[in-house]
């Protein structure tokens, strides 16, 4: 055992030894393993690979809200581990399930009786009566105190996956955390692209695509995300993305003028009016309304503005500042970067202004039906990572 490892108490090749020799155990005729690309389902699948080889059928969903070209690029790099992966197009159906559904909790439900629908479809089609997957120690945490619907997480809140789709499920990796799996992960060889990347919520820009989803809005997003990670790539943050939500504003007077006097700057208070947002207080979820302040800030009161508006309004769960706006367009892009070490808690990521600035004018320059771009000034806790 290394010296890192031993620092986290974690021995990576007994880890894989055990868990090999246990899934061997379970005398798996066939099992499926729907990989996303993420480091979690990857690992799982990899590892379920070492112990049963070509009983293992591995596919990637392309559900449509994965990012721009993402699909292809990322099959190309799992072919490396999984070489028989196969990519299967199911973006009509989901879509099909989610259009005009408008409520976090309804659209995260809904994608995930449409995955395991189509997953239990897919294992018959190919004699599976075993699913694999690449649940992790927060997933059923957080999905059992309440937070969210983690799509993933069947058994640890009470639903039977024999019963209700047809297959028993092996989850190689439930009792680790994110940074063991990754220490699993490229001892297995899992290119490093995957190993790194950034965490991807299982629903992915479905709860990006915050309130009403509809294909054109979740278009736009595709490229503003595009751009929003490319540009903040070397910033340091741990997670960093667009949302997107409809520009519908209405002024607050109150908490303008609440704001306006604690920070003694000439600010705007306003709520939207077609999205709402999670956020987390003890250990369950709240969804409450989006606060947008508009007007110069320094940088010290940008990222205290949070505290004032929601010491007045604790309902509210996500606070944005406004970069720019301009006259044409109709939705709103917020820019959120945060850093974590573990995504239970997390602080806003300092990007310099003119950074922020310079993403504005390159989303303006490329999605005409953007109308204004804001940063997302909220820490977790009150607020989530995601806005969904
Ligand atoms: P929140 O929004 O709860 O997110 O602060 C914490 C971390 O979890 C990711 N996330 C998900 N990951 N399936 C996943 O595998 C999901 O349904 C899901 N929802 C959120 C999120 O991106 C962040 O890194």
């Amino acid at each position: 055992m290394s010296t890192l490892q031993e620092e986290a108490g974690f021995d990576v090749d007994k880890f894989i030894e055990e868990s090999v020799r246990r899934i061997r155990e379970l005398n798996i005729d066939r099992a499926l393993a729907a990989v996303s690309g993420g480091v979690d389902s990857t690992t799982a699948a990899v590892l379920v690979y070492r112990a049963i080889g070509d009983k293992l059928v591995p596919v990637f969903m392309d559900t449509g809200f994965m990012r721009l070209n993402e699909p292809e690029h990322v099959c190309s790099l799992l072919r490396k581990v999984l070489p028989h992966i196969e990519l299967i197009d199911v973006k009509e159906e989901f879509y099909r399930e989610l259009i005009n559904i408008d409520d976090a909790e309804t659209k995260r439900k809904i994608f995930r009786r449409v995955f395991y629908t189509i997953l239990s479809r897919i294992a018959k089609e190919r004699g599976c009566s075993w699913l694999v997957q690449g649940t992790i120690a927060p997933d059923w945490i957080e999905t059992r105190g309440g937070i969210k619907t983690q799509h993933n997480v069947l058994e640890q809140i009470g639903l039977d996956p024999k019963r209700e789709f047809g297959f028993k499920v092996v989850e190689p990796l439930k009792e680790l955390y994110k940074d063991q799996v990754r220490m699993v992960a490229r001892r297995l060889g899992v290119p490093e692209e995957i190993v790194k990347r950034q965490p991807f919520p299982g629903p992915g820009l479905l709860v990006r695509c915050v309130g009403r989803f509809y294909p054109e809005k979740l278009s736009i997003l595709k490229i503003a995300n595009n751009i929003v990670e490319k540009m903040l790539e070397d910033v340091g943050a741990s997670q960093w993305f667009a949302a997107i939500w409809e520009d519908e504003l209405t002024i607050d007077e109150e908490l303008t003028r609440f704001v306006r006097e604690k920070t003694g700057r000439d600010v705007e208070v306003y709520l939207f009016s077609k999205a709402r947002g999670t956020g987390v207080k003890g250990d369950s979820r709240v969804y409450g309304p989006i606060a947008l302040i508009r007007g110069k800030l320094p940088e010290d009161l940008l990222y205290r503005v949070y505290l004032y508006v929601t010491t007045r309004r604790p309902d509210i769960a996500h606070v944005i500042y406004e970069l720019d706006r301009r006259s044409s367009g109709r939705f709103f892009i917020a820019i959120r970067a945060v850093i974590t070490s573990n995504f239970m808690t997390a602080r806003v990521a300092k990007i310099p202004l003119d950074k922020l600035y310079k993403i504005c004018e390159k989303i303006f320059e490329n999605c005409n039906e953007v109308s204004a771009v804001g940063y997302d000034v909220s820490p977790k806790p009150p607020a989530t990572i995601e806005f969904e």
